[in-house]
């Protein structure tokens, strides 16, 4: 009967695919892969106890200054302040983040590292078109500091290469690229770098087809477990420690 039942599913399946159904139904592929995403979006959101995390909810308003608070209550709750640490943005265009970073975290042994085309997004995203947030390298004038210019697929690699990992420095990473391309790639390649403690903070978290997309199959993929600590905007900014 198993066995049956098996050729009949086979059968069924290579009809389907010979039928060529994207023909038809094409046209429902995008709309149903945003409706399933923002389904595991909103269930992923009601599972998370938000009473133990720094968080704020604005329903109608979106208010950016409440990223930097949030960035406040990282540094402070997670003491580091207290301890070196080295912090990997992805996404600087103007740098407005970057700069904080700099701005608040004084102590002379962290280093800042900035990676970014500066030639704007490698590919549509929303209403944002490829080429748009192009921004020169910014003059930050901090000995901290580098950036590196070009596509995360060119420069991640070279400067994994180039890096110790291994040191205790803790590694706050500040993923801001907007796109599911681009924050997947960047997190399977620091995959085997994570430490228990390292900082992971999403700028468009709540994005069903692009960071949350990201994140979900990323976290599935490397079984990494990834604790929220915080989130503000409606999960807009949201920020996780490596367990
Ligand atoms: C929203 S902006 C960053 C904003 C910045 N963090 C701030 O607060 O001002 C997103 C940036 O990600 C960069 N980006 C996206 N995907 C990239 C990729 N694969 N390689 C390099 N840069 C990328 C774009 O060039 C763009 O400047």
């Amino acid at each position: 009967m198993r066995k049956l039942i098996k050729l009949i599913f086979i059968f069924l399946k290579n009809l389907v695919i010979i039928s060529r159904p994207h023909i038809l139904f094409g046209w429902f592929r995008n709309i149903s892969f945003l409706i399933s995403n923002t389904i595991s979006l909103s269930k992923w959101i009601s599972k998370q106890n938000k009473k133990n995390i720094y968080y704020h909810s604005s329903f109608f308003k979106r208010d950016y200054s409440k990223r930097y608070s949030l960035y406040n209550y990282i540094v402070e709750n997670q003491k580091l302040d207290k301890q070196p640490f080295d912090y990997l943005e992805f996404g600087v265009c103007q740098a407005h983040s970057f700069r904080w970073w700099i701005s608040n975290c004084k102590n002379e042994n962290n280093n800042f590292f900035g990676f970014d085309t500066f030639e704007g997004l490698p590919e549509n995203w929303g209403a944002f078109s490829k080429g748009d947030m192009k921004a020169n390298i910014p003059q930050v004038n901090d000995s901290r500091t580098a950036f590196h210019k070009g596509l995360f697929q060119e420069t991640l690699p070279l400067f994994i290469q180039s890096t110790n990992f291994n040191s205790n420095k803790r590694k706050v990473i500040h993923m801001d690229a907007d796109l599911f391309s681009s924050t997947l790639y960047v997190l399977t390649s620091l995959a085997p770098h994570l430490r228990k403690g390292d900082i992971i903070i999403f700028d468009e978290f709540n994005v069903p087809n692009h960071e949350f997309l990201a994140y979900k199959i990323f976290t599935e993929s490397f079984y990494i477990n990834m604790r929220l600590i915080g989130a503000v905007n409606n999960f807009f900014q949201a920020a996780f420690i490596i367990e």
